[in-house]
């Protein structure tokens, strides 16, 4: 038996549909939904309008958030009310700024601001050095100074980029976040982690700088592709799993309104996730201690990203990564076999991932693993749950509990 904890193989988790076969303990009417979700199309119900404002607490590098349905038309009257700059430039990349930079630029000049758009190449192989540098020169070459601020519209990669690049422009020049996936608007728009890849691993070149003000439009969602939905989906359930139990079961209850997009249910969803990072953030803002739990799931889930070659996006690698950090707490003995179980049911419910693929080389895994970035004098820590809503920082998974634990065959 590979893993003693988990002799039963599958007891009390999931197993992705493809490989799950007669050992499943999927409750059926669960795998029926998770399935029939692989061909789901986000197809919005009518908007319902609301809005929501928190607050980022980092002193006097405090910072709003605001959260509305179709706020992408009125961010122009919102900036021309702050002191901020005299003069934005916006930067997204091509395939955004085909969607949304005409409403958001309208917006600007609606409200008597000077604005301009810089454009790069969608996709992670942007976030780099070069476009850095090239966006910095073309920045040059509109003249900006300091009395200019950038906007980020777009996902993640966009917004990791603009900020690097404003923390570094002149030595730092004002940005504003208006984050157009799930992802970002969860995640990476608040916190001020910015930066860009390197051919030796990904944000391995950044700053920690905050924005001034995120915008968070949820009309944006309905244009973005289903899977990259569902990778924000992924660190959405992260935030339940490792600090909010209430929050996990409002997942559980609203699954249904969740992936019909209904408007007040993903405004709650969006608020509560930014207020738990908001809250993490104003604790640990540079990781040195409580902000490492945002990370769940990511050790592993950023091994099987790598292993994939990036075939498998961020989030559905996350999903993996999440379960297999439940199954490591079920083996150690710190979390119930059912409460991991529960959790896993969730992360498969939406129609994520939960196995790491079968013919995924485990040694190549191991090896990203141990090269993880997060790593402290060679060792690697894992956030592993105690129960739905509490997580544990620890380093103390063995080499054999880990080899187990990624050879388990479904
Ligand atoms: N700074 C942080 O704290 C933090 C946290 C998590 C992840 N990240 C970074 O975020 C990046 C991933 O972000 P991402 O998943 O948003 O990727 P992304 O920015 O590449 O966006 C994904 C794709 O969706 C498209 N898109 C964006 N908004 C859209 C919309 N509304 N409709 C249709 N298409 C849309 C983009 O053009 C892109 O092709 C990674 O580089 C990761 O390192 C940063």
């Amino acid at each position: 038996m590979d893993d003693p904890a988990l002799a039963g193989d599958c007891k009390g988790f999931v197993c992705s549909p493809s490989v799950a076969g007669n050992d499943s303990l999927l409750h059926p009417p669960v795998a029926a939904k998770a399935s029939s979700q692989s061909k789901l199309k986000l197809s919005p119900t009518p908007r319902i309008m609301s809005k929501k404002t928190l607050t980022v607490g980092l002193g006097d590098r405090s910072y709003p958030i605001f959260i509305e349905d179709g706020i992408m038309e009125n961010i122009g009257a919102d900036l021309a009310k702050r002191n901020i700059a005299s003069r934005y430039i916006v930067i997204a990349d091509d395939y955004v700024a085909e969607l949304y930079s005409s409403t958001l630029m309208a917006s600007l000049e609606m409200a008597g601001i000077q604005a301009e758009l810089l454009t790069f190449p969608r996709g992670e192989a942007s976030k780099n050095l070069q476009v850095f540098a090239e966006l910095s020169s073309k920045l040059a070459q509109l003249g900006a100074d300091r009395s200019s601020a950038l906007i980020a519209l777009g996902g993640g990669v966009t917004g990791d980029l603009t900020g690097f690049l404003a923390a570094s422009y002149m030595r730092g020049i004002p940005f504003i976040q208006v984050p157009t996936t799930l992802l970002a608007q969860v995640d990476s728009s608040v916190g001020g982690k910015t930066g860009v890849d390197i051919p030796e691993g990904k944000n391995l070149v950044g700053a920690f700088y905050q924005p001034k003000v995120v915008y968070i439009d949820t009309a944006v969602l309905t244009t973005l592709p289903v899977e990259e939905y569902l990778g924000g989906i992924a660190e959405v359930i992260k935030y339940g799993i490792i600090r909010d139990y209430d929050f996990y079961c409002f997942l559980e209850r609203n699954l249904d309104a969740i992936l019909a997009l209904r408007s007040d249910v993903i405004q709650e969803m969006i608020c509560t996730c930014c207020q738990t990072k908001a809250d993490v953030v104003a604790e640990d803002e540079r990781e040195s201690d409580l902000r490492r739990i945002l990370n769940f799931g990511h050790t592993i889930g950023h091994a099987v990203e790598a292993a994939s070659d990036f075939s498998i996006i961020h989030g559905h690698a996350v999903a993996i990564g999440m379960v297999t950090a439940l199954r490591l707490a079920v083996s150690s003995g710190l979390c119930k076999r059912k409460e991991a179980g529960r959790a896993a049911t969730l992360i498969h419910s939406f129609g994520l991932p939960t196995e790491i693929p079968a013919g995924m080389d485990r040694q190549k895994i191991k090896g990203y693993i141990k090269t993880d970035k997060k790593s402290i004098e060679g060792s690697v820590f894992y956030i592993l749950p105690t129960g739905i809503g509490s997580v544990i920082i620890t380093d103390e998974v063995s080499e054999d509990q880990l080899d187990s634990i990624l050879k388990r065959k479904v």
